[in-house]
């Protein structure tokens, strides 16, 4: 992390979050930092963090607190790519550095948010991110949502701040009513 706008973003960012417990507060906070942070985002990013992948779209980790209270990622789209149905059990920010991300929210209307059998989760708002967007969301319950570019679109390449270090998440199968926990390496998709 050699980048004096990472390190202080880093810095001022670890700082509020940890004299805010709730969530909400904390993405609050946080947001005008993230704007902050994307509009600079030329001054942290090297090369890599932009490289795409034909398979997927591409997860590069940027930071990671060694507390494991923060997490800092570069995603790169291509057109047509896209997450599963998915949650993160934590709050984040994410923002747009390139073209217009698109974010499809799911709303979980079964009750029991500790069950991964009969959930049923209907469709909810969309939103479509074009540069410089911020967005944020908090946990419990969980903020379930797909986020990707559509095929008629460029590239589009975004920021993901995560409340822990971001090594696994749940995906849903909507229509069978199911979720399971997916573990990831760091700079996997
Ligand atoms: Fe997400």
């Amino acid at each position: 992390m050699a980048s004096s706008t990472l390190q202080s973003f880093v810095a001022r960012a670890a700082a509020l979050a940890c004299q805010r417990p709730d969530p909400a507060d904390c993405v609050l906070a946080l947001a005008p930092l993230m704007l902050e942070l994307t509009e600079q985002a030329t001054a942290f990013l090297e090369p890599r963090h932009y490289r795409s992948d034909p398979a997927h779209y591409a997860r590069h980790l940027v930071y990671a607190a060694p507390d494991a209270s923060l997490s800092l990622y570069a995603l790169v789209w291509s057109p047509g790519q896209w997450t599963p149905v998915h949650d993160h059990c934590c709050w984040g920010l994410m923002s747009v550095l390139e073209g217009v991300l698109e974010e499809r929210s799911y709303v979980r209307m079964s009750p029991d948010c500790r069950t991964d059998e009969g959930i049923q989760l209907v469709r909810g708002g969309v939103a479509l991110l074009q540069r410089g967007a911020v967005a944020g969301f908090v946990p419990n319950p969980e903020h379930i949502h797909v986020t990707g570019v559509s095929q008629e679109r460029s590239r589009a390449v975004s920021l993901h701040l995560y409340g822990r270090t971001m090594n696994g998440f749940n995906t849903y199968d909507v229509s069978a009513g199911t979720r399971q926990h997916v573990s990831v390496e760091h700079n996997d998709s």
